[in-house]
């Protein structure tokens, strides 16, 4: 490894309007030589970078970790985009993988990771606050852990009353285990819970909607969706648009889960 190896930043441009991507990104994008990521995300980055463009399919992360890193170890500034957060379901954990797996090789190269706005934030500020007390993340992806380990967690995040948001719901390879997380929910909550349904948040098609655990529809979802399940405590206020439901800050200090 020369001593003048480069830099990776692994950067997340937030979900997708494109003001929601802080100006630290920006810049980032804006200096680097080298542009690495899953093509539509590299499109979104295109137009404020002058950097060389280097488009992949989105299912080979751990091969595009390494090309970055290959990348920065000939002393290039490279700039691996993620929607969203790097951090979340994303590059940052893949790139780091590559590090831990493959000790000395990229030693001297610079790696930083820059925050963006994830999906279930961007969400959750559409409708009001329903992170506003302890939540969870759980992706519904079976790809990289059995659905037993991803159904084992919802049962308890579901039984310890968080609320919780669920990333990748529903994939046409996996069309009906959706309804069958859902259901593993709904035995640990009120059918009147709120479920907060945002496709394609921050971009052009958004649409976001307020069900509850009686009316939700998973057909309705898709891989561009992201699902908000409230808690026992998450409420709805009667207003037709905007701010429409938070959960509160404080939680009854009883400490029971209330039953279904
Ligand atoms: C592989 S994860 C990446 C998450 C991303 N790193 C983030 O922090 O938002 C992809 C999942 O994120 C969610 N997602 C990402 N952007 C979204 C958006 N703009 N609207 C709705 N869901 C989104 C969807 O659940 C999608 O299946």
């Amino acid at each position: 490894m020369s001593s003048t190896a480069g830099r990776v930043s692994v950067v997340g441009v937030g979900p997708g309007r494109s003001h929601w991507c802080t100006p630290a990104v920006r810049d980032r994008g804006a200096a680097a030589t080298d542009i690495v990521g899953y093509g539509p995300y590299v499109d979104l980055v295109e137009t404020w970078t002058s950097g060389r463009l280097h488009r992949s399919d989105n299912r080979v992360e751990a091969d595009r970790a390494r090309h970055a890193l290959d990348l920065a170890a000939t002393g290039r500034d490279v700039v691996v985009v993620s929607s969203g957060d790097p951090g979340i379901f994303a590059m940052a954990s893949a790139l780091i993988e590559q590090l831990d797996a493959h000790g000395d090789r990229w030693r001297q190269v610079d790696v930083e990771v820059l925050p963006g706005i994830t999906a279930a934030q961007a969400l959750a500020s559409r409708v009001g606050a329903p992170l506003g007390h302890d939540f969870c993340v759980i992706s519904l992806s079976d790809v990289l852990k059995p659905w037993h380990v991803i159904t084992r967690r919802l049962a308890a995040a579901a039984a310890a009353d968080f609320v919780i948001a669920l990333y990748n719901p529903r994939s046409r390879h996996r069309p009906e285990q959706l309804a069958d997380a859902m259901a593993v929910v709904a035995r640990h909550r009120r059918p009147e819970t709120p479920v907060i349904v945002g496709r394609h948040v921050g971009r052009d098609a958004e649409q976001v909607t307020i069900v509850d655990l009686r009316t939700f529809d998973p057909t309705t979802v898709d891989m561009s969706t992201v699902l908000i399940i409230g808690s026992s405590t998450t409420r709805l206020l009667d207003r037709p648009l905007g701010v429409r439901t938070y959960t509160p800050r404080s939680y009854p200090d009883d400490g029971a889960v209330p039953k279904p």
